[in-house]
């Protein structure tokens, strides 16, 4: 084999992706393409845990997370791309870890209970939703997977992830790797509104969104709140618009906007006028490839045929070793 590393990470097909999943995932995911050997997916059942209820627009958003992440440049030759609910060893492997899974380590994890308080309006009272980390913790072992890169908020779920392969290992004998955490760095790149970037809050910048959406976008964003006319020194430091600066400006203008802003030398409408530009130009090049794989979804499709067959081939390798080692086959 390749002698890299392995790696696996997932994301849920809840919506177009946002500058947010860009720089707090994708861009990672970008990077680490080189070195490791990268399985990535869409957790489509993992959707299914929380919009139960109107899963009309899941497969839609599959297709248009394939093409995001495509455009966004994840490269198909050089990693697995796949869709969780194609391969249905996913689902067996669930099964049978949920067997030896205790209860109180479900219900104690802090990702459910928080999740349960976020989403009051949604009844999250379900076998499937306490199980979500059981169904995470197949889809990495699945792959034998060596490290996990994830945001902080899914730390938890590998540590159920280490703890539930060690404890099939020391029941049925060794097979799984316990699978570390990959922390990734992410720019502090907060929503219109500086909550966390969310589709959900309406307050997100899309890698999709045209140029003039940017621009409007970015005049509703919120700077720093202590500056109310352009008379006040401002605090770069507190502002989102200047961390966005950070992220698609070049140096020497960040540098100037620094002391500008601070003694009251340009006004927020100036400032994000020029980062608006910079964001613009940044997507330019993801925006072309995007408009590439629009026009040509068969491509995309084959894309995704051909990932899911690498990694169908993995997983029934595992679940082959899996039935053999519960005895379960013959
Ligand atoms: N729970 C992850 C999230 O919401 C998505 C996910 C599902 C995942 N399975 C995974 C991430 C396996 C990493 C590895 O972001
Ligand atoms: Fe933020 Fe720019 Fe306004 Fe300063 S001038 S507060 S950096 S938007």
């Amino acid at each position: 084999m390749t002698g890299k590393k392995r790696i696996l990470s997932g994301m849920r097909p809840t919506g177009p992706l946002h500058l947010g999943n860009l720089h707090g995932a994708l861009a990672n995911w970008i990077d680490m393409q080189e070195q490791y050997d990268c399985f990535f997916f869409i957790a489509d059942w993992h959707a299914l845990t929380s919009n139960y209820e109107d899963t009309g627009s899941i497969a839609d958003y599959v297709k248009i997370m394939m093409i995001d992440w495509l455009s966004a440049g994840l490269s198909p030759d050089k990693n697995t791309l796949f869709v969780q609910s194609h391969i249905k060893e996913h689902a067996e492997l669930f099964l049978i870890l949920s067997m030896i899974t205790p209860v109180p380590w479900l219900e104690r994890n802090p990702t459910y209970k928080d999740q349960i308080g976020q989403m009051s309006g949604k009844d999250l009272s379900t076998f499937g939703f306490l199980g979500y980390p059981v169904l995470q913790a197949a889809d990495i072992i699945m792959y034998k997977a060596d490290g996990v890169p994830i945001g902080v908020d899914q730390v938890p779920h590998v540590e159920i992830t280490r703890e539930i392969a060690r404890r099939f290992n020391n029941f049925y004998g060794k097979i799984f790797p316990e699978p570390e955490s990959i922390l990734t760095k992410t720019p502090k790149i907060l929503g219109l509104d500086r909550r966390k970037m969310s589709k959900s809050y309406n307050n997100a910048i899309y890698l999709s969104d045209k140029p003039d959406d940017i621009k409007s976008k970015v005049a509703r964003m919120i700077t720093d709140p202590k500056r109310a006319r352009k008379n006040d020194s401002g605090n770069p430091d507190i502002c989102n618009v200047f961390e966005f600066h950070r992220q698609y400006t070049d140096q020497a203008t960040v540098e100037k906007i620094n002391i500008e802003c601070r003694n009251a030398q340009i006004g927020c409408g100036e400032c994000k006028k020029i980062m608006a530009e910079n964001l613009i130009i940044f997507l330019e090049p993801i925006c072309e490839k995007r408009k590439y794989f629009m026009d040509r979804p068969k491509l995309v499709d084959e894309f995704i045929v051909e990932g899911n067959q690498k990694a169908g081939k993995v997983a029934k390798q595992t679940m082959e070793e899996v039935r053999s080692a519960i005895k379960l086959s013959n």
